[in-house]
């Protein structure tokens, strides 16, 4: 590391691992629920364990972005993160509003819009928090010579993020108006503006990883990012289909939808070639597997298990079911979780010093976990395939149809079982690195 003040990323990367297993408990207790052993009903029903998991995976992946943009603004700015002392305010802070709402929701405190179940008083202390991020990071852009084009990518996508968490805390009465602006934050932050975090810190982590020129790097950044935006803003219109909206976002959003796989290919292509092009010199191997096997495995779910149920014609039928459920692991997965734990992979060794990519324990976390998140994949898929049929094409009964597909689940528990391994086998090498040391910062 070259700054001292980088070291904060260290907080950011440490509470994402261990909000990350916590999630995954969550995932379990659903899991078994499915099967019919729903034995922690009367402590957390389902309604309370899948608003757990899933606000769960959106703190700490954004916990992870903040830990990478601490770590990665001052090398790309050049100079000392301008406050070291308010991104510890703003970690702790970040903390007591996440553990607040998780325990808020075991007590039915929530707003019920999938995704954005914080309830309203806690929002305006996210906002206070995310503006005091970006102000830190802001003023260290701006207090640069010169700011590079990654860090800009970057810096753009996390405030984009952050403005775009507005209209979901607008009140409507209408039912319609609400699940249209809902779509604003869900939709065009995993499929807009995350996906320039992501296109930044991957820049990043092949520029460092691989050797190749910045000049190359960032000029293909540039052409994904103006195709993610041609794609991903038209594209809101595949959850239009059924809320009420005007009947025209049924073309809008079938047509810019489809094209939003291109911007993900592009996205692993650009992985591949400059992974390739570049060799495998850098000795941390691991990070780079996590960067590539991010750009593909996000086109996989992303882009090719997206494509799968967004056309109208095939969303009629699977829209709120398994189906999408199946997706939404996979892509998450592909695009966002692989993306944090090779940022945290790449920062470790340069934060503590210590270079423990080598042994078994970070290659088998990789492929454990992403061999457990692909059976995982599998089962869903199987579940709501089975799930649209019975249900929706023959019109039996939505409980007789879960009884029926309890048995997939078994499948679902064994994956996630295998990608649990995963996910412990990387936590256990990063605590064997143990904290940044002063020791591992140079030239500053
Ligand atoms: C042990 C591992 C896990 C298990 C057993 C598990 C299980 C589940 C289950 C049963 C659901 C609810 C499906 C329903 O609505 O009926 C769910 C939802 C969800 N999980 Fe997981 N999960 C696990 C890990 C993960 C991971 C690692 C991610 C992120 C990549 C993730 C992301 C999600 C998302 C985004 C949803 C909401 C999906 C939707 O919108 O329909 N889960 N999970
Ligand atoms: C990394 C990028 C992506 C992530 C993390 C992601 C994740 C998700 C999640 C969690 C949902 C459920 C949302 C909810 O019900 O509140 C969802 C829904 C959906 N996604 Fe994605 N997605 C991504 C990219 C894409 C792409 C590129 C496409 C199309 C090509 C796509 C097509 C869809 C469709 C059609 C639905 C609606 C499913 C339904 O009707 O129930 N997604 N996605
Ligand atoms: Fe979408």
């Amino acid at each position: 590391m070259k700054f001292r003040s980088q070291r904060v990323a260290y907080l950011f990367f440490a509470t994402s691992l261990a909000l990350f297993v916590l999630q995954i408990i969550f995932g379990f207790i659903m899991g078994f629920a499915h099967m019919g052993y729903d034995v922690l009903h009367e402590i957390i029903p389902f309604n309370a364990a899948r608003t757990s998991h899933i606000n769960l995976l959106v703190l700490w992946l954004l916990s992870g972005f903040m830990g990478a943009a601490y770590y990665i603004v001052p090398e790309e700015a050049d100079r000392k993160l301008y406050s070291e002392k308010l991104a510890v305010l703003q970690w702790a802070a970040l903390v007591i509003v996440g553990v607040i709402a998780l325990i808020g929701f075991q007590f039915g405190w929530w707003e019920g819009r999938k995704f954005l179940e914080i309830p309203r008083p806690l929002d305006y202390l996210v906002v206070i928090d995310v503006l005091l991020f970006i102000f830190n990071i802001g003023m260290t852009a701006l207090r640069s010579e010169r700011f590079t084009t990654t860090g800009s990518v970057l810096l753009l996508g996390l405030t984009a993020a952050a403005l775009l968490y507005l209209p979901g805390m607008i009140t409507f009465e209408s039912q319609v108006i609400d699940s249209y602006f809902r779509w604003w934050v869900v939709h065009l932050w995993v499929e807009g503006v995350w996906e320039l975090i992501m296109g930044g810190i991957m820049a990043y982590l092949l520029i460092k990883l691989t050797g190749i020129d910045r000049e190359v790097i960032e000029k293909w950044l540039y052409i994904i990012v103006g195709f993610t935006f041609l794609s991903g803003i038209l594209g809101t219109g595949h959850h239009y289909y059924y809320i009420g909206a005007p009947e025209y976002w049924l073309i809008v959003g079938g047509v810019f939808s489809a094209l939003e796989p291109l911007a993900f290919l592009g996205m692993a292509l650009y992985a591949v070639t400059m992974a390739r092009r570049g060799g495998m010199r850098h000795p941390n191997r691991i990070a780079l597997f996590w960067t590539v096997g991010c750009g593909v495995m996000s086109f996989v779910g992303a882009g090719f298990l997206g494509f799968a149920h967004t056309l109208p014609q095939v969303n009629l039928w699977t829209h709120g079911t398994l189906i999408t459920a199946m997706h939404g692991h996979m892509a998450f997965w592909g695009a966002y979780v692989m993306l944090v734990l090779g940022m945290i992979s790449y920062a470790m060794p340069q934060m503590t010093g210590r270079k423990l990519f080598d042994g078994w324990v970070p290659e088998w976390a990789f492929w454990t976990s992403n061999v457990g998140m692909i059976g995982m994949t599998g089962a869903f898929a199987v579940a709501g395939i089975a799930q649209v049929y019975m249900e929706r094409k023959i019109g039996m009964d939505f409980l007789a149809v879960q009884e029926a597909i309890e048995v997939h689940f078994a499948g679902l528990i064994l994956a996630a079982c295998l990608l649990t391994l995963g996910v412990l086998m990387f936590v256990w090498n990063f605590i064997q690195y143990g904290v940044p040391s002063d020791e591992a910062i140079r030239d500053s």
